[in-house]
């Protein structure tokens, strides 16, 4: 067995945060299922939410949170969220990284969707993601060991319920090791890829979710999915994401007729929180009405969105005549593995930080540019916590787990599909029963699976889909009300009774 102080599994902003956190006498090993750079993190456009302005103040920013996340959010969590964020921007800028000015010399701020203030700060126009996550992968302190291809296959429990390491395998060789570690950190992503429409990175499948729920883990809020608006859409399919910026400096959603569509919607209009749009989109679509962003008013649209642009080239979409086509596609999970300030689990020695944990900062619904910042706070928490534990080692002996025999599994594109049409933008009791009856007829032990390493890492990958759906699917059907990113048909509106209930799952039950 491999041996390691931190073992972390992931490669976004929260895992590098962390990692550069931690004493430099700390042996971190991450490992990531693909290259370091394959995260939704160096993907990311719009830029992190801050309130850095004169204009501005954090209990603005928070209050603009509480709105987006329907209140379904921790509150004080919310506010150390929000808080911290001005002095998270500080440090970034001291290492080196280099936010966008204006003309006049200061940090220029985009806007967003349900934010009442220009506060988001980004880089490189919209290269946010990989200008941030560059420097944080350069000049890499030498305790801190990056695997790729290494894929995180079981946590490893000891007989106390103590988690002490990860079981691996290689992607590409598919050679299974063994981490040993005082701590173990799933800092994993979201579930974009259970999706058929999606703006995440296409290795984000929530692995984490799975890990988690099969080591008896607490996982909350599974219910709450962000759908973004504006993908592009190009032959029945979508091709990558349009940040809310767009719409930020002057965009305008249309129907295939040329009407606004966002009109006598919502007072934001196009800039009403992400569900009211994608749902407004969703309907239009269903309706036979194709949507376009109208951007003919944004001067120099290629330099303050050159990956945007290059994305659209990419596809032949032209940007000089103004109209990029767009669908809503799944873009992030707002609930996850229930952890507190610190990344703690329920799991002794087991933290969860970034998209993968529910933390109670972004409630139904994430606000736009609070997931960076999320992932920066978090993981610089944890790496301080994690600074002031004294060293020591746990019995490594386990359960002994029975092999796992395979049976027929549906190839992703099922999942993808069949996740898309019933636990998608629109839920009903009947898509999510029938939706649940599919993914249990492939006869997989979902609550138990046992011993999987004889499997590759292919297979091993839609088993763990399957789990994560299931999930979403027992937590969707559970929430009879809509809020936030969960819609149901069938129970249109909030409701009083569903305040503040939370679905939990934990030692593979759900409750309420
Ligand atoms: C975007 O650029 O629209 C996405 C930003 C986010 O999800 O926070």
């Amino acid at each position: 067995m491999k041996q390691a102080d931190i073992i972390i599994v992931g490669s976004g902003i929260a895992a590098m945060q962390l990692a550069r956190t931690l004493h430099s006498d700390y042996h971190v090993i991450i490992i990531t299922k693909s290259v370091k750079q394959n995260s939704n993190s160096y993907m990311a456009q719009g830029g992190i939410a801050a309130a850095v302005s004169k204009e501005d103040h954090f209990i603005l920013h928070y209050e603009d949170t509480l709105k987006a996340g329907r209140r379904h959010q921790n509150l004080d969590e919310v506010l150390r969220l929000v808080k911290e964020a001005p002095d998270i921007i500080q440090t970034l800028k001291e290492a080196g990284i280099n936010f966008d000015h204006n003309s006049r010399g200061d940090v220029s701020l985009g806007m967003e969707g349900a934010h009442s203030r220009k506060r988001i700060v980004h880089c490189g126009g919209d290269a946010t993601g990989k200008n941030i996550m560059d420097g944080l992968f350069s000049n890499l302190p030498e305790n801190i060991q990056i695997i790729e291809n290494e894929m995180a296959i079981e946590l490893l429990i000891n007989e106390d319920g103590v988690c002490y390491g990860i079981k691996s395998k290689n992607t590409k060789t598919q050679a299974v090791s063994a981490f040993q570690a005082q701590h173990t950190i799933l800092a994993s992503g979201g579930i974009g890829g259970l999706y058929s429409f999606s703006s995440n990175h296409s290795t984000v499948k929530g692995d984490g979710l799975a890990l988690a729920y099969l080591a008896g883990a607490k996982l909350r809020n599974l219910e709450f999915v962000q759908f973004h608006p504006t993908l592009l859409y190009v032959n029945g399919k979508t091709k990558g994401l349009i940040s809310e910026a767009v719409r930020g400096e002057g965009a305008v959603l249309r129907t295939s007729d040329g009407s606004l569509l966002m009109e006598g919607v919502h007072p934001l209009k196009d800039l009403a929180p992400r569900h009211i749009v994608a749902q407004k989109i969703y309907e239009s679509r269903q309706n036979g009405k194709e949507v376009y962003l109208d951007i003919r008013m944004i001067a120099n649209f290629a330099v303050r969105f050159p990956t945007i642009t290059a994305i659209c080239e990419k596809e032949k979409i032209s940007i000089i005549d103004g109209k990029i086509p767009v669908a809503p596609g799944c873009h992030f999970m707002m609930g996850g593995i229930a952890a507190d300030s610190f990344g703690r689990t329920s799991v002794p020695n087991l933290y969860a930080i970034g998209e993968t944990a529910e933390t109670g900062v972004h409630g139904a619904n994430r606000l736009a540019s609070n997931s960076l910042l999320e992932g920066l706070v978090f993981g610089k928490r944890l790496g301080m916590f994690l600074n002031g534990i004294p060293r020591q080692r746990h019995s490594n002996k386990q359960n002994v787990k029975l092999p796992f025999v395979p049976k027929p599994l549906p190839t992703i594109e099922q999942v993808q599909q069949r996740m898309m049409e019933g636990a998608g933008i629109w839920r009903s009791e009947k898509g999510l029963k029938e939706l649940s009856s599919w993914i249990h007829s492939f006869g997989i032990d979902l609550d138990r699976t046992g011993n999987i390493e004889q499997l590759d890492t292919g297979e091993i990958e839609i088993i763990y889909m399957l789990i994560a759906a299931k999930l979403i699917v027992q937590s969707a059907l559970l929430r009879k009300e809509s809020r936030g990113g969960h819609y149901r048909l069938d129970f249109p509106n909030e409701s009083k009774y569903w305040e503040n209930q939370f679905i939990v799952h934990e030692n593979q039950g759900v409750s309420v």
